[in-house]
């Protein structure tokens, strides 16, 4: 069904915008062998974007195979997915399963379900484990497969950053570069959503990712072709939109994907046939009471010095915390808290920095934050 907004879930088709800069550059990265780190906040489009190269790039010559580690929680079932989603995609057919893991991977004895809507969609398991195999067999299937049938493979693994929360997470990391940087044909697009913690595996000179390869950081899509998104959805079911409202939207939220297409679409169920200004603040008000409970949520838990800091932030402190009036003013502790209170924050993804100074991570956070808690601030 044609949606005129889509929000909470991958976008593809006319829910798509722009990216083409972006779009080129990692399709041209795939068809030329060379590993992709892509990193932006979440829900800023990463998943979508790939997805989209994904269509572009995939042939009888490049297989691109996508993975989510979100739910890996160590480094054997990160290889229980990871091979199991390349064996499902090289295989082909069902039939051949069986033979592919015979071939490849020896010991191992998949159990295949097949979806109970008897498409062609099935679900493998291999229950790998340390006794059943090597993890470099596993690291270099991808290799192997693509050498034996003359392709070239691409795998882009979603969620990456989970890889810095397995046990002996540093160890599985080395062993992971190893592998995959003496791999001819195949190469990597790695992205996530958390930043702070891609940047630690890519950025950081003693880790073993980095280098790895391109690093490419997603900006926000531009007010220009946002504005022109939000009008053409909206004469695409028979409504209007100044240009103005359209910018107003995107400004509103900070040009936030998902908020523009969240807020865009509030607006559209208070909107007659041409909105008014009067759904554009109804609209925005909608979002504020869609959020609220998920952000409660998520400062539940803060000390008052987290609430404090965020309160300073709130009031357009950005940096300087340990300044002495600052300090005081905003009862955020002393000196030495504000190290660990910023660390902390981000570790949230509350509070997101760029260069020295900090920001609230979300634009729509931070009005409810300033509503909710600092009307004497
Ligand atoms: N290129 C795009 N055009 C329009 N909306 C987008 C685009 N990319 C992302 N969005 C919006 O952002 C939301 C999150 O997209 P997603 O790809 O899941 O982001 P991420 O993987 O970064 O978390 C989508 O549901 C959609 O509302
Ligand atoms: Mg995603």
């Amino acid at each position: 069904m044609d949606k005129p907004f889509v929000y909470g879930a991958t976008v593809s088709g006319d829910n798509f915008t722009d990216r083409v800069k972006e779009t080129k550059h990692i399709s041209m990265n795939f068809n030329a062998g060379m590993n992709t780190i892509l990193i932006a906040q979440r829900r800023q489009g990463k998943t979508s974007l790939i997805n989209k190269v994904k269509d572009y790039v995939n042939s009888s010559e490049i297989y691109v195979i996508s993975l989510d580690i979100y739910d890996c929680r160590s480094e054997y079932d990160f290889y229980e997915r990871f091979a199991s989603s390349i064996i499902k995609a090289t295989a082909g057919k069902i039939e051949q399963v069986s033979r592919v893991v015979a071939d490849f991977l020896g010991r191992v004895t998949p159990k295949i379900s097949i979806s109970p809507d008897l498409s062609s969609d099935f679900s493998l398991s291999l229950g790998i484990s340390p006794k059943s195999i090597n993890p470099e067999d596993v690291l270099n299937l991808p290799e192997r497969i693509a050498d034996k049938k003359g392709i070239h493979i691409v795998i882009c693994i979603d969620e990456f950053q989970q890889i810095g929360e397995f046990p002996d997470s540093l160890t599985v990391q080395k062993k992971m570069r190893s592998a995959w940087q003496l791999h001819k044909n195949v190469s990597y697009c790695l992205y996530g959503s958390k930043k702070h913690l891609m940047e630690k595996l890519f950025q950081n000179k003693s880790m073993p990712f980095f280098q790895f390869g391109d690093m490419i950081f997603l900006e926000r899509i531009s007010t220009v072709d946002w504005v022109n998104y939000i009008c053409s959805r909206f004469k695409a079911f028979d409504k209007s939109i100044s240009k103005e409202y359209a910018r107003y939207i995107c400004e509103k939220v900070e040009n936030y994907s998902s908020y523009v297409q969240q807020y865009a679409w509030n607006v559209m169920v208070e909107a007659g046939d041409v909105v008014s200004e009067e759904d554009l603040i109804e609209g925005y008000n909608a979002l504020i009471k869609q959020t609220s409970a998920l952000f409660l949520a998520q400062i539940s838990n803060l000390s008052s010095y987290q609430m404090n800091f965020l309160r300073a932030i709130s009031a357009g402190i950005h940096s300087g915390f340990s300044s002495q009036g600052i300090l005081e003013d905003y009862r955020l502790g002393t000196k030495s808290n504000i190290a660990r209170l910023q660390i902390s924050l981000v570790d949230k993804e509350l509070v997101e920095k760029i260069g020295k100074e900090c920001f609230f991570a979300d634009p729509v956070l931070k009005v409810w934050f300033q509503k909710e808690y600092c009307r004497y601030c």
